[in-house]
C-alpha cells in the first residue's frame, strides 16, 4: 500500500489530536452553553459525560483507525465489511456539515483579530450591538471566512506531519499562557466572584433533560468524537503508542482549556453586568469590554493576541475536519490529495453560505419558522453536531460490540499497553463500550429526536 504518511512521534499525535479537540468548541461554544444551561450544573454534567462516556469512545475510535490504517469509511469497511462502512460515511457527512458552519464562526474570530488589532473595534460604545452588526454583514464575513478556508486547505495539502503536527506544537502552549494571564486579570475585577459562583457552585434545580443533552452533545463536539476524526488520526499512528494514555492526555487538555475559558468569561460577564445566557455572542461581547479597559494600546495588543490564538485553535480543528473527507477520497477513490483538498474546501465553503447568511443578512435563513424561529446555523449545529455526534458514538460502540468484538479491541489496545489485557482499564472500557454506551446513547438519541422534532418527551 502507498505510504499514507504518519505522525512523526507519539507527542506529535497527541498534540495534533488535542489541537483538533481544542478549538471554538472550548472557547466560544462551551461558555455560552454553560451560560444558557444553568452554570455549574452544566459544567458538572459535561465533566461526567467527558470522562465516563466519551473517554472510552475516544479509545475505541483511535483503536479502530490504528487497526485498519484507513480513512473513516475504509476503517469500518475493512474490519466489518461494506455495510458497516456507512458508519464512517455518516461521520464524513457530519464532518462536512460541521466544517461548513465552523468556518463561519472561525471567520468571526479572524475578523475580530483584524478589527481589534488594526481598526477601532475597542472604541465601540456597545459591543453587543457591534457583534450583531458584524455577523449580519455579508461582505466582511465572506472575506474572512474565505481566508480561513484557504489557510486550512493550505495546511491540509501539506499532509499530516508536515503541516498539522508542526503548527499545533507551537500554538497550543501559547493559548494556555494567554488564557491564564487573562484569568488572573479578570479575577481582580469587581463582582468577579459572582461569576465564579455561577460557574462553580452547582444548583441542582437546574438539572433537566435539556441540560443533559446539551452537555453530552458539547462533550462529543469538543473532543472531536463521533464523526471519524480520531479514526482518521488514529490511522496515522504506529503500534507502540499507548492509546489509553494518549486518549487520557487529549481529554485532559481539551477539558482544561474549556474549563479555563469559563473561568475567564464568567467573572468578566458578571463584572460588566452582562447576562450569561446571551448565546453565541457571549465571548465576542464579554471579551472586548475587558480589552477596552486595558487602555487603547495594551488592549489592542492583548485583545488582538487573544483572537489570533483563538484563530489558531480553530485552525487546528478545521484542519482535522477537512482531513476526514480528504482522507476518504484519497484512500478510497485514489484521487490526488491536492485536488481533493482544494475541491472539498470550495465545496464546503459553499455549503456554509446559508449559515453565514443566517445571522441577520437574509431573513429566511436567520429566523426559520419551521425550526422554532432559529437560524440555519443553529439548525446545522444541532442536527449534525448535538444530535449526530452522540449517535455516531453509539454506532461505533455497536460496531465494536457486535461486529469487531471486544477481544479484538483489547488486542489492538494491548500493542503499546502490554499489561492491558486483564487489567481494570480493560474491564471498564469494555463494559462502557459494549454495554453502557450503546444503551445510554441510543436512548438519548431517541429521546432527543422525539423531543426536538415531535415535542414528545420520555423523561
Ligand atoms: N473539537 C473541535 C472544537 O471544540 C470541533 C471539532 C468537532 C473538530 C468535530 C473536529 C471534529 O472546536
Amino acid at each position: 500500500m502507498a505510504n499514507r504518511g504518519g505522525f512523526s512521534s507519539r507527542i506529535g499525535f497527541i498534540v495534533a489530536a488535542a489541537g483538533s479537540a481544542v478549538g471554538l468548541g472550548n472557547i466560544w461554544k462551551f461558555p455560552y452553553e454553560v451560560g444558557q444551561n444553568g452554570g455549574a450544573m452544566f459544567l458538572l454534567v459535561y465533566l461526567l459525560c467527558t470522562f465516563i462516556i466519551c473517554f472510552p469512545i475516544m479509545v475505541g475510535e483511535i483503536a479502530i483507525g490504528r487497526h485498519a490504517k484507513r480513512d473513516a469509511y475504509g476503517s469500518y469497511a475493512t474490519i466489518g465489511g461494506k455495510k458497516w462502512g456507512y458508519i464512517g460515511l455518516f461521520g464524513i457527512l457530519c464532518g462536512i456539515m460541521i466544517l461548513s458552519f465552523y468556518n463561519v464562526v472561525a471567520g468571526w474570530a479572524f475578523g475580530y483579530f483584524i478589527e481589534i488589532s488594526f481598526s477601532n473595534l475597542l472604541a465601540e460604545t456597545s459591543f453587543s450591538e457591534f457583534f450583531g452588526r458584524y455577523t449580519a454583514d455579508f461582505g466582511d464575513n465572506l472575506i474572512f471566512s474565505v481566508c480561513f478556508m484557504i489557510i486550512t486547505a493550505f495546511i491540509v495539502v501539506k499532509g499530516v506531519s508536515g503541516g498539522i503536527e508542526r503548527a499545533s506544537k507551537i500554538l497550543m502552549p501559547m493559548l494556555y499562557v494567554i488564557l491564564i494571564g487573562l484569568i488572573i486579570y479578570s479575577l481582580t475585577l469587581e463582582n468577579a466572584m459572582d461569576g465564579i459562583r455561577f460557574y462553580l457552585l452547582p444548583d441542582i434545580t437546574k438539572l433537566n433533560a435539556e441540560t443533559i443533552y446539551s452537555a453530552l452533545g458539547q462533550a462529543f463536539f469538543s473532543l472531536s468524537l463521533g464523526m471519524g476524526a480520531l479514526v482518521t488520526y488514529g490511522s496515522y499512528i504506529d503500534k507502540n503508542q499507548n492509546i489509553v494514555g494518549s486518549a487520557a492526555m487529549i481529554s485532559i487538555m481539551d477539558v482544561s482549556v474549556a474549563f479555563l475559558a469559563g473561568l475567564l468569561i464568567f467573572p468578566l460577564v458578571f463584572s460588566q453586568g452582562q447576562t450569561p445566557s446571551e448565546g453565541p455572542g457571549l465571548v465576542f461581547v464579554a471579551l472586548p469590554g475587558v480589552f477596552n479597559a486595558m487602555g487603547p494600546l495594551v488592549g489592542r495588543i492583548v485583545g488582538g493576541g487573544f483572537f489570533l490564538l483563538l484563530c489558531f485553535a480553530a485552525l487546528t480543528s478545521t484542519i482535522s475536519l477537512l482531513e476526514v473527507p480528504v482522507a476518504y477520497l484519497v484512500d478510497e477513490k485514489k484521487l490526488p490529495r491536492k485536488a481533493v483538498v482544494w475541491g472539498l474546501a470550495a465545496f464546503i465553503f459553499v455549503v456554509g453560505l446559508p449559515s453565514m447568511l443566517s445571522q441577520g443578512a437574509v431573513r429566511a435563513f436567520s429566523s426559520m419558522s419551521w425550526y422554532g424561529d432559529k437560524s440555519f446555523l443553529d439548525f446545522v449545529s444541532e442536527v449534525f453536531s448535538d444530535i449526530s455526534l452522540p449517535l455516531g458514538g453509539c454506532l461505533m460502540s455497536i460496531f465494536i460490540a457486535v461486529r469487531w468484538k471486544k477481544h479484538n479491541l483489547s488486542e489492538e489496545i494491548s500493542h503499546g499497553f502490554p499489561n492491558y489485557k486483564g487489567s481494570i482499564h480493560e474491564k471498564i472500557i469494555n463494559t462502557m463500550i459494549t454495554v453502557i454506551s450503546p444503551v445510554l446513547l441510543g436512548f438519548m438519541f431517541i429521546n432527543t429526536v422525539l423531543s426536538k422534532f415531535f415535542d414528545i418527551s420520555i423523561f
